[in-house]
């Protein structure tokens, strides 16, 4: 009479946003995201117990739209009517920090409905209706969130396209860091598209350059090269921040990991607000790091070791 679901969210170590637009991407899964979301039976109409809200599902505000079409979808599928469960999705982080939370509520509300009604679900199943919430939540999402769900390895990911599980073994350690602000991925897919129509050329010139940042860090890290992946993390994001999809508070802590030791620093997600990711040499750095980013306005932090996926 209860069953549960769980998924991870992840952290892009480079690709946002080019990833749309067919360029590569490298993420990493993030177990600090993960998603627990438990189905109970009750008597009566289905509830809903989340970050965001408690009650009624009938009466969900517009912004969980993404979940409560899901579950209807999912619902559906299984042939099941809307009516005799509770749903509670628990998650360790708070939503939209670029985490990739919206798709992992969506996995793990799906998988706990499956379990409850004691359904089998593929993987193909699962993708297509995270996907559904994905393109609400996101508008154009590339399938890398959704992707990100189901991994349990770090993956190199171009939309389309089998999905290639891919080691971090390059000796560093990431510290992740949330501004706090809550993060504008629609938003910000949303600007890039319009900056798209206006400046065609420098758009497509940036996303490209995205796309060779993000194979020349796969390369950098496949040949253990920390201080040439930090390069291409700088790079990667000014260009993002010239797209449009940094803000004030990403671009200090951004300024302040660099201060201190970082190799490289960027934006992580769709931006906007959210989190950042700094590379350090090694756990001392990423210690000092992870105190200037706390002192730089950070609200939480977290320590990586990459290669420890
Ligand atoms: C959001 O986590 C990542 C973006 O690249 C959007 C997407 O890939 O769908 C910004």
């Amino acid at each position: 009479m209860k069953a549960t679901g769980t998924a991870n969210g992840k952290i892009i170590l480079m690709g946002e946003h080019s990833v749309v637009y067919g360029e590569p991407a490298v993420a990493i899964p993030f177990p600090a995201t993960s998603i627990e979301t438990t189905i109970k039976k009750i008597t009566g109409p289905v509830t809903l117990d989340c970050f965001f809200y408690h009650g009624p599902f009938s009466q969900a505000p517009e912004r969980l739209l993404n979940v409560t079409t899901v579950i209807m979808k999912t619902l559906e599928k299984l042939q099941q009517p809307l009516e005799n469960f509770s749903i509670t999705i628990k998650s360790t982080i708070p939503a939209e920090r670029g985490m990739g939370s919206s798709a992992a509520v969506a996995a793990a509300t799906i998988r706990a409905l499956f379990n409850y009604f004691k359904k089998e679900l593929t993987t193909a199943c699962l993708m297509e209706l995270t996907d559904i919430s994905e393109k609400i939540a996101h508008g154009n999402p590339s399938g890398l969130d959704t992707a990100m769900t189901s991994s349990q390895s770090p993956l190199f990911f171009i939309k389309g396209q089998p999905i290639i599980p891919f080691s971090l073994n390059v000796s560093a350690y990431l510290v992740v860091a949330d501004t706090g602000v809550t993060g504008q991925t629609k938003e910000a897919v949303n600007s890039i598209a319009l900056l798209s129509q206006r400046s065609p050329e420098k758009t497509t010139a940036a996303i490209h350059t995205l796309g060779k940042l993000t194979r020349q860090a796969k390369l950098a890290i496949e040949q253990n090269r920390p201080a040439d992946l930090g390069v291409y993390m700088n790079e990667a994001h000014h260009l993002l921040d010239f797209l449009g999809v940094s803000n004030k508070e990403l671009n200090q802590l951004v300024a302040a990991a660099l201060a201190t030791d970082a190799l490289g620093a960027k934006l992580t997600g769709g931006g906007r607000g959210g989190c950042m990711i700094a590379l350090a040499d090694n756990k001392t750095s990423a210690d000092r790091i992870s105190a200037a980013l706390l002192k730089a306005g950070a609200v939480n932090t977290w320590i990586h070791k990459m290669g420890e996926d």
